[in-house]
């Protein structure tokens, strides 16, 4: 059996200081489980921190959110691969709904931060998902199936060490969750994409964020369907989050 992920995008909260309290208090209340893998994703000024504060266990992995795909130069503002593994980061998300449509990253652009870190040895977690607006037209599963053409070139194997997180954008922040149902159908369709390019159903871990909440937890990482959950508002506090991490799984 796979382990259950969950996994924390802090966003843009909790510099340094904010995330050392944090790992502190919840260290103290959470401790390793066989059965889960637990992956952070603090502001990149926060990496390090959370890194090193969590060196002694190895059910925890770390990740950048954003990395940029140049290895070095005249970048201003952004962060190197190389910068987030030397700052302890094993990881980054990429294409994230709040990349693509506050900042614009094309799918294109995603492809390429996506390659930086398979040719770094490094883990992307590939977000995707739909707008409301494509929900209501019928077009969630090509929209994401789109998205997943950022995987497009690479091999099998590779693609197999490639979680995926399925994100549907109106759940984001908004409180409004997917059921388990309606995050099943999706993640059934994005194995099916995968197997379509030769993966073993099995291989690929398929998350699901939007809204998970202590409340709602249980229900989705229940659905075997769903390996385990991103989650943004409710990981930002060390209570709430330790209550996740721990939820009951049928
Ligand atoms: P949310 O964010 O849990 O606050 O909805 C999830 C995410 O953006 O990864």
């Amino acid at each position: 059996m796979s382990k259950l992920v969950f996994a924390a995008n802090w966003k843009m909260h909790l510099g340094p200081g904010q995330a050392r309290e944090f790992m502190a208090e919840f260290l103290a209340r959470s401790g390793p489980r066989r059965d889960r893998e637990l992956w952070f994703f603090p502001s990149a000024i926060a990496v390090e921190t959370v890194a090193s504060s969590t060196a002694h266990r190895s059910d925890i992995l770390i990740g950048a959110q954003n990395v940029y795909w140049e290895p070095k130069g005249a970048f201003t503002g952004e962060l190197s691969v190389a910068m987030a593994k030397e700052a302890g980061a094993t990881g980054a998300l990429v294409g994230h709904s709040e990349r693509r449509h506050v900042f614009g990253e094309s799918i294109e652009e995603t492809a390429l931060k996506l390659r930086a870190l398979v040719e770094a040895e490094m883990t992307p977690v590939l977000c995707v998902g739909e707008k409301i607006e494509e929900r209501e037209a019928g077009a969630t599963i090509p929209v994401v199936e789109r998205q997943l053409e950022a995987l497009e070139g690479l091999d099998v194997a590779t693609i197999e060490r490639i979680p995926i997180a399925y994100e549907p954008v109106w759940a984001i922040g908004t409180g409004k969750t997917a059921t388990p149902r309606d995050a099943a159908e999706v993640h059934n369709a994005i194995r099916s994409w995968l197997v379509a390019k030769g993966v073993a159903p099995d291989s690929v871990r398929i998350l699901y964020g939007g809204s998970v909440k202590t409340d709602n937890v249980s229900s989705l990482v229940s659905d075997p369907e769903i390996d385990g959950v991103l989650v943004g508002g409710a990981s930002l506090d060390p209570v709430s989050w330790a209550e996740i991490v721990n939820a009951d799984a049928d």
